[in-house]
C-alpha cells in the first residue's frame, strides 16, 4: 500500500488545503465530553499552519437528517479557537484567509450528498482547494464524499494521524510480539462477529467479555442466562457454535458478573458467579473472579488488542469497577515493559482516560468502527482512495 503523506508535500505556503478530520465527539449542553479525537488531530493542523497553508477543516458530527443546530460544529470551533464557516460549501471565507490560517467548515453531513458520496457535492466541496488531506481515520470506513469523492478532484495525502493509525495497527497485526491476546467486549455480539473471527485467526487467546460473553454462555446452554442475553440481542446460536467449534480452545469467558435488579446506574450491585445468576438479574459489569481470570490472561500475554469496556464503565463508581481494574492492570504491565497494549473504540478510550492511563498504553486508536474494520482486515474506502 503506497500512500502519500503530508511529509511528501512541498511548498504549500499560500495554498488552500481541504483537511478532513474526525471530530465526532460527545457534546452535552454545548460541552465537549472527550476531546481525545480533536487533540490527536492537532499535529497535522499545526504542521499545515507552520507550513503557511490556508486550511479549511471538513468534519461531521452525529447522523443529522439535513441541517440541524443540534449537530453544529460550533462547540468544536470554540474549543479550537478557530472560525466556523456556516456552510461547508461556502467559498466566501477563502478571500480573507492569510497564510497559516485555519477555519472549520460546518458539519458536512448537513448535505445529503456527503453520505451519498454524490460526485457533484464532492466536486463543489473540493472547488477552490489545491490539495486534500485525510486525517480522519475514525470515519474512513465510510465511502462518503469528503473521504472518497473529493480525491477524484484534488491531489490527495494522508495526515500524520492517519499515517500513524495505519502504521501502528498494521505493525501489530502483521508482526505482533506473541502471545497475542484479544479482548473483545460490548453489549452485542452481532456487530463484532467479523472481528471475533478475525481475532480467532490472529490471536493466541481471546477474552469475550460483557454482553458478548454472556451471550456466548447462553448459546452454549446456560439456561439461566438466556433471558439476559435475549434482552440484549436476539442472537444467532449457530454463529456462536461455529465460533466456539473453530476457536473454542482460545476463548476465555466470564466467570462472575456484577448484577443489579434493573438496568440503571443507581441499582444496588451484587457479584454473582455465572451459574447463580437469575433470569431476572441484569449483569452490568464483570465480577472479581472474571477480572482475576482476565488479568491472568493479560499476565501471560506480550501484546493485547482491546475493544469494548467490560461493563457500564460510564456508570462510575458502581459499574466501572471491572473495566477500571483491567485498565489499571494493562497500564501497569505496559509501564513495566511486559506488555504492548493497543486500545481502540470511543468507550474504551474514555475508560482509559477516566483512569488517567491514556499515556500508559502503547497505542490508543481514535477509531471505533474503523478500528474494528481495519483489524478485521477490511479495506477502508477512505484509505483505499488515498492509495496511488
Ligand atoms: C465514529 O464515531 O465512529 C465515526 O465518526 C463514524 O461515525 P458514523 O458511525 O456516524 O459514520
Amino acid at each position: 500500500m503506497t500512500i502519500r503523506t503530508i511529509n511528501d508535500l512541498s511548498d504549500v505556503r499560500g495554498k488552500y488545503i481541504l483537511l478532513r478530520d474526525d471530530f465526532n465527539v460527545q457534546i452535552i449542553d454545548g460541552k465537549i465530553m472527550d476531546a481525545f479525537r480533536i487533540e490527536q488531530s492537532m499535529p497535522t493542523i499545526r504542521k499545515l499552519k507552520d507550513m503557511g497553508a490556508r486550511t479549511a477543516i471538513a468534519a461531521h458530527l452525529g447522523r443529522p437528517d439535513g441541517a440541524d443546530a443540534k449537530y453544529s460544529l460550533a462547540p468544536i470551533a470554540e474549543y479550537m479557537k478557530i472560525p466556523l464557516v456556516p456552510d461547508c460549501l461556502s467559498k466566501d471565507f477563502m478571500a480573507d484567509m492569510k497564510d497559516g490560517d485555519v477555519v472549520l467548515l460546518e458539519n458536512v453531513r448537513f448535505h445529503a450528498g456527503e453520505e451519498e458520496n454524490c460526485p457533484e457535492f464532492a466536486k463543489e466541496l473540493a472547488r477552490g482547494f489545491d490539495v486534500y488531506v485525510n486525517d480522519a481515520f475514525a470515519v474512513s470506513h465510510r465511502a462518503h464524499a469528503s473521504l472518497v469523492g473529493v480525491t477524484k478532484f484534488l491531489p490527495s495525502y494522508a495526515g500524520e494521524l492517519m499515517a500513524k493509525e495505519i502504521s501502528e495497527l498494521t505493525r501489530v497485526m502483521e508482526n505482533p510480539t506473541r502471545p497475542l491476546l484479544g479482548l473483545i467486549s460490548g453489549a452485542k455480539i452481532k456487530s463484532k462477529i467479523g472481528v471475533i473471527k478475525a481475532f480467532g485467526k490472529l490471536c493466541d487467546k481471546i477474552i469475550l467479555a460483557g454482553g458478548i460473553g454472556t451471550g456466548v454462555l447462553a448459546a452454549m446452554g446456560a439456561k439461566n442466562l438466556a433471558m439476559t442475553a435475549d434482552n440484549l440481542e436476539k442472537y444467532d446460536d449457530e454463529v456462536v457454535h461455529e465460533i466456539m467449534t473453530e476457536f473454542g480452545d482460545k476463548i476465555i469467558l466470564p466467570l462472575e458478573k456484577g448484577v443489579g435488579a434493573e438496568w440503571s446506574k443507581e441499582t444496588k450491585r451484587t457479584d454473582k458467579m455465572m451459574a447463580d445468576i437469575l433470569p431476572t438479574d441484569v449483569p452490568m459489569d464483570e465480577g472479581p473472579a472474571s477480572v482475576a481470570e482476565f488479568n491472568r490472561a493479560i499476565d501471560d500475554a506480550k501484546t493485547i488488542i482491546w475493544n469494548g469496556t467490560v461493563g457500564m464503565a460510564e456508570w462510575a463508581p458502581t459499574w466501572s469497577v471491572g473495566t477500571f481494574a483491567i485498565v489499571r492492570h494493562i497500564a501497569q504491565r505496559t509501564r513495566d515493559g511486559e506488555l504492548e497494549s493497543i486500545v481502540g473504540g470511543g468507550d474504551t478510550i474514555a475508560a482509559v482516560e477516566a483512569v488517567g492511563a491514556i499515556n500508559d498504553v502503547t497505542y490508543a486508536s481514535t477509531g471505533g468502527g474503523a478500528f474494528l474494520e481495519f483489524i478485521e482486515g477490511k479495506t477502508l474506502p477512505g484509505i483505499a482512495a488515498l492509495e496511488k
